[in-house]
């Protein structure tokens, strides 16, 4: 319903082939130069063993994992775990867990919780998951060393408790990976964070807490080789990056809304959020600031929120719906005040009736009022369908970053604000920073409430 009133016409459309030609000869050569690697993390059976290896290692021997990390190091778990574990894993008992771990994601900096965390948890049998690409992030770093200082005051060997998800190369978690010989995973040094989920940062925590990996990763290859054609018509990714930047880029529809209709893809839409932003946000060598704004969205729940924003507000947005045929539960909506019209309607019917019901109601509404939106069907949400969702989504948003003519995968944007925490917490080497930080107008007390 894209190519529908409101949304992009058959014309422009018919003309996108060789557009999308053009876009995918740009990302095949930045492939070809071996710059590029995610889409290859499929069939990467080396990095499959370092995985099953350490798991097998693992097994039984903590009852919490936590992860470390931030941005494109943790949003990739979180949505794993939430798609791929029963519902409310961290809440269930062992033998529910089938003897697997918890799994906790810090993806921040905020006291309260770290506070709250290590306060719960029995150190003994807890086993830290240190993920950094770039193995020197702030916020990370000092997850790191407040661990550390943990474990050390608690008398625990760090080889037991901790392992390191890292560069093979770069950075300081590598070198102090052997100061402290402590394990440490490779992250292939041509992914970089936000398209890593593949690599042992997402494919490490998701099989220490029993997730089937395997599965995961023949997904996301088969997605990947079904993303090989030039034909545009047969290629998803190249379907949903192309109608997203026709709507940015032509009907000036700046706001893609992600909306899965399926709890266990709560996550999934966060990390969708941050891949789309991080990626395509970018002032182009042109000058151009570019990029449409990712908003995620939860249905049924934001038909009762956002929805009537989608509906009536600024006709500036996109919407995909993520639709799931088949749900590991259903529960039929039992018989009762059937004299009550509010209610008796719903009997015999059920929940997963319900949900994909008011999906395709609010599609069709949408469209109706010539609000352009487009639905991905997945067959279930199971190890396989996940990891092809997540090649798919990583595919698509590198042929948007052709068609918008930037890079997607640098992200100076965060540069400078980064710089400027440095020299506020006396980094050596941000002085530059410091005098550039001083330079700025302080707050003005009279706009102060
Ligand atoms: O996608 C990205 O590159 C970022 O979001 C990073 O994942 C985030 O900044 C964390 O970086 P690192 O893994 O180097 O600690």
């Amino acid at each position: 319903m894209m190519i529908s009133p409101g949304g992009i016409d058959q014309k422009t459309w018919a003309s996108a082939g060789a557009k999308f030609a053009a876009a995918k000869r740009g990302f095949d050569q930045l492939r070809s130069t071996g710059s590029v690697g995610f889409v290859d993390l499929g069939g990467d059976k080396a990095l499959l063993a370092q995985v099953e290896k350490f798991a097998a290692s693992a097994r039984g021997k903590y009852d919490d994992v936590v992860i470390l990390g931030i941005g494109g190091s943790a949003l990739g778990p979180i949505a794993l775990r939430t798609a791929l574990r029963p519902s409310g894993w961290n809440m269930l008992d062992d033998r529910a867990r089938d003897g697997f771990p918890r799994l906790h994601v810090l993806d921040n900096v905020d006291p309260e919780t770290i506070a709250a965390l290590l306060g719960r948890l029995r150190l003994k049998r807890a086993l830290f998951v240190v993920t950094s690409k770039s193995g020197g992030t702030a916020e990370t770093m000092s997850q790191f060393l407040i661990v550390h200082d943990r474990l050390a005051s608690a008398g625990l060997e760090m080889d037991e408790h901790l392992v390191f998800v890292t560069d093979p190369k770069q950075g300081a978690l590598r070198p102090l990976a052997e100061r402290l010989r402590v394990p440490a995973l490779d992250i292939p040094p041509n992914v970089g964070g936000r398209f890593s989920v593949l690599t042992p940062v997402g494919t490490l925590p998701a099989a220490l807490i029993g997730i089937d990996v395997k599965s995961l990763l023949a997904g996301a290859a088969e997605m990947a080789k079904r993303c090989e054609t030039s034909d545009l018509a047969a290629n998803p990714a190249g379907v949903f990056a192309m109608l997203q930047w026709l709507a940015d880029a032509e009907l000036r529809k700046t706001i893609a809304v992600f909306m899965p209709y399926s709890d266990p893809l709560r996550d999934y839409a966060a990390w969708f959020v941050q891949l789309w932003a991080e990626s395509l946000g970018k002032k182009r060598p042109d000058g151009a600031f570019v990029g449409s704004t990712p908003v995620a969205a939860l249905g049924a729940t934001d038909q009762h929120a956002q929805v009537q924003l989608f509906m009536e507000g600024p006709p500036d947005k996109t919407v995909t719906f993520v639709a799931v045929k088949e749900r590991s539960a259903d529960l039929e909506i039992p018989s009762g005040f059937s004299d009550v019209k509010e209610l008796g309607y719903l009997a015999g019917h059920s929940l997963a009736e319900l949900i994909d019901i008011e999906q395709r109601a609010t599609a069709g509404a949408l469209a109706k009022r010539g609000r352009p939106n487009m639905t991905i069907i997945l067959d279930r949400v199971d190890a396989g369908h996940v990891g092809q969702l997540m090649m798919f989504l990583e595919i698509a948003t590198a042929y948007a970053g052709q068609l918008y003519g930037i890079d997607a995968f640098d992200q100076p944007g965060v540069e400078l604000g980064k710089q400027f925490a440095y020299a506020l917490l006396g980094r050596p080497g941000a002085d530059a920073a410091k005098k550039e930080w001083d330079s700025l107008p302080t707050s003005d007390p009279r706009w102060s409430v």
